[in-house]
């Protein structure tokens, strides 16, 4: 079997998503044996389930730029298929994230907490996240009807943003940390505004 069959196949294998949870548990968990020795564990929690969700989230966002940029012939369109299950690790993560937090924190500091920036920020994007994932189904497709449902899931764009500030709006980070992962996925999605919109004007003069 040639290596384009071998890695289409991959790309469709129901498996794939599988592989990907398990990696992303084994990610959050790596440096688990070391933190008797942590000052504060369950930042690092925080941090690991944090950083799960953001990555799984980038795989899932450039799943788009790979297939624009692959050869048709590799075979991975069948990546698309797994954008939903994707997502919905992505979001698994990030509710694990949320609720470290709050059972980090007794009441009175998690109500004085709201109106640090980083924390208002970090609501909002799992406000986004929570619309998106309850309607990641084919019967909120059905019921919204598919053009709403797109515009809908649009939002996406503007978590871009909202993670970019909620991991840079900490005191303890500088923003270039944030820089490097998120402006590589800023450049893709440019690049796949600039295909689409040549494309269109391509289809507008064919027609
Ligand atoms: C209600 C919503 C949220 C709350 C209350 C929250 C809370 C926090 C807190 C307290 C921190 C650590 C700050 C510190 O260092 O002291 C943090 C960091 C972080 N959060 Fe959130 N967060 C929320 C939503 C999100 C979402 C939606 C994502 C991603 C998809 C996310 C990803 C991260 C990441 C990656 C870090 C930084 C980890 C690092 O610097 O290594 N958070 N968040």
């Amino acid at each position: 079997m040639n290596s384009k069959k071998i890695i289409g196949k991959i790309a469709k294998s129901n498996y794939l998503p599988v592989i990907l949870l398990v990696a992303a548990i084994l990610f959050s968990l790596r440096f688990f044996d070391q933190i008797s020795f942590m000052a504060n564990p369950v930042e690092y929690i925080l941090f690991a389930f944090g950083n799960t969700a953001i990555y799984l989230f980038l795989i899932n966002a450039y799943i788009p730029f790979v297939l624009l940029i692959s050869p048709k012939g590799l075979g991975l369109a069948g990546l698309k298929k797994h954008r939903r299950l994707i997502g919905m690790l992505s979001y698994l993560f990030v509710v694990l994230h949320v609720a470290t937090y709050m059972l980090s924190e007794p009441w009175e500091e998690l109500a004085n907490n709201i109106v640090r920036p980083f924390i208002l920020i970090g609501m909002s994007g799992f406000l986004i996240l929570s619309m998106l994932a309850v309607t990641s189904n084919n019967k909120s497709i059905k019921k919204l009807g598919k053009k709403n449902w797109k515009n809908l899931h649009r939002f996406l764009y503007l978590m871009i943003p909202i993670l970019f500030l909620h991991i840079s709006a900490k005191d303890k980070n500088n923003p270039s940390a944030s820089l490097i992962i998120f402006a590589p996925l800023v450049l893709s999605y440019l690049i796949r505004l600039f295909y689409f919109l040549k494309n269109r004007n391509k289809s507008s003069y064919a027609t």
